[in-house]
């Protein structure tokens, strides 16, 4: 009888092969992002909705795995990208819309203002911003609205990841079905992983 393909030895070795990637994700956007991950802005991040059926967390997490994976196939090709920039830049990119309700007086508003609200946060949290952060998150709406274009490839790889993941949130939602909300644990060294390893995040 046939091997069925679960069973199979390129199953296993594609299982094996992703395991190493999230592996390897998990770990450099906890080298480069810690002090972000670890903030109390990325705790109310899970708390409030986004994209209808997301939160603000779980896109954050979507695009940052995104524009790691894409630095990796860049790097592969032997183009210079600056992943801790890209690293931060992600996880930063929407927390400036952390209250959006009441921050902004529309959703208008709130998507022209919050890229140079998500400067002031990771500000606030990143102790040594990497170079070209800031420029990466204030244009990271592009090519939406008045947005300026990105002035750099990590700008490119996290508006394209942003865009991506925008429409992954309205397709595959939260974690919790149609609540939009996911009860999140912040248990420190673990959650990133966690993150990572689910599913849905991928
Ligand atoms: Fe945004
Ligand atoms: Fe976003």
């Amino acid at each position: 009888m046939k091997t069925p393909y679960r069973n199979s030895k390129l199953h296993k070795k594609i299982e094996a092969k992703r395991e190493y990637l999230n592996q390897r994700i998990a770990d450099d956007v906890e080298r480069y992002g810690g002090e972000v991950i670890d903030s109390e802005e990325m705790r109310s991040a899970f708390e409030q909705t986004h994209h209808r059926w997301s939160t603000v967390g779980e896109h954050t997490i979507r695009v940052t795995v995104s524009s790691v994976m894409i630095c990796y196939v860049l790097k592969k090709l032997h183009i210079k990208v600056n992943v801790p920039a890209v690293v931060v830049a992600s996880l930063c990119h929407d927390l400036g819309m952390l209250g959006r309700y009441e921050k902004f007086s529309s959703g208008k508003e709130c998507s022209r203002e919050h890229p140079k609200e998500s400067v002031a946060v990771a500000r606030e949290l990143v102790s040594d911003m990497p170079e070209k952060t800031e420029d990466i998150i204030e244009r990271h709406m592009w090519p939406m609205g008045q947005a300026k274009a990105p002035n750099s490839i990590e700008g490119i790889v996290v508006s394209v990841a942003d865009k991506y993941n925008a429409v992954k949130d309205l397709v595959k939602g939260s974690e919790v079905n149609h609540t939009g909300v996911k009860n999140y644990v912040h248990e420190k060294g673990k959650k990133i992983q966690q993150h990572i390893h689910e599913k849905q995040l991928r």
